[in-house]
């Protein structure tokens, strides 16, 4: 069945579509991002990695970003109880947690950035857009603090609140990119099969070192030989779906062709984002002139 938008994501789209610069921008700001990442080395791929959340199992932006919003959305709270009376003990917590949003804002930026730098091309436009809010929101907050600070309350107060509502509709955004752009979830599906050897291909249609991609219980499954070894993981990258198969094979590991996650084909665990779950492992054995796998793990 189609997926319909609700009345507030209709508009945002139409708003969103109406400026076609956002998805050209997004593109070059994608892209020399990345290739910055891929250019600078081994240090920067590692520290992209602990941005992306390759040590964590699970992308580590949503992660910060519960911190901020969380931390200005009680700087709005207590705006709002220090103008129902609640003095200056109220107006103290919302400065303090206006304060650790924007702290929390700038980590959450450096991660957001990191995954945009690989974001599929079909969430080009919406990662910007939510990028550029997101800015927009965390000067009106620095802005917001520093003319609190200065004694102008009325004034920060205002700036927040006008933050806070373009933040919500950047939050809404993060989720359109998450649950229906599927960015950063995992794009296997569960595998549970099969638990026993399974006959794929011959043995002789495997060549060494020529990539193969069969169907196993319904599922893809890239096959690998090595010398001695045959590797099987699972085909599509968990990052976006890419094709491992068309990918770039290099030591005992395999670059996806999409986004340059690489895998290691001897465990399927993640050797540099932006995956941040391992591959579907399989063990294979040469029987009877065939090619058997069945299932070691999937990664969920
Ligand atoms: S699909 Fe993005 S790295 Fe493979």
């Amino acid at each position: 069945m189609a997926q319909r938008d609700s009345i507030l994501g209709k508009q945002i789209h139409d708003a969103l579509e109406s400026v076609p610069e956002l998805e050209d921008l997004g593109r070059q700001v994608k892209q020399t991002l990345h290739q910055a990442v891929l250019d600078g080395g081994p240090e920067v791929r590692n520290a992209v990695d602990m941005l992306h959340g390759t040590w964590l199992g699970h992308p580590l932006h949503p992660v910060l970003t519960d911190v901020t919003i969380g931390a200005w959305g009680m700087a709005a709270l207590f705006d709002v109880l220090s103008m129902l009376g609640g003095g200056r003990a109220s107006e103290r917590a919302a400065d303090t947690m206006l304060d650790i949003g924007t702290a929390s804002a700038a980590a959450t930026a450096i991660t957001g950035l990191a995954d945009y730098s690989t974001i599929p091309n079909n969430a080009i436009r919406e990662g910007a857009a939510h990028g550029l809010l997101n800015i927009t929101g965390f000067i009106l907050n620095l802005i917001s603090s520093g003319a609190r600070k200065s004694g102008m309350r009325g004034l920060g107060v205002l700036l927040s609140s006008i933050s806070f509502g373009i933040l919500m509709i950047s939050a809404w955004l993060g989720g359109e990119l998450v649950y229906r752009k599927r960015v950063g979830i995992n794009h296997n599906s569960r595998i549970r099969q099969p638990e026993n050897w399974t006959t794929v291909i011959a043995d002789a249609d495997l060549q060494p070192l020529q990539p193969r991609r069969v169907e196993v219980a319904g599922e893809p499954v890239l096959l690998y030989r090595k010398g001695n070894d045959i590797f099987a993981i699972g085909a599509v990258c968990s990052h976006a779906g890419g094709p491992l198969d068309e990918g770039h094979f290099y030591d005992n590991c395999v670059q996806c062709p999409w986004h340059d996650s690489v895998f290691d084909l001897r465990d399927g665990s993640v050797v540099h984002g932006p995956s941040t779950f391992s591959q579907p492992l399989y063990e294979a054995r040469v029987y009877n002139g065939d090619i058997q796998v069945r299932l070691v793990h999937d990664n969920h």
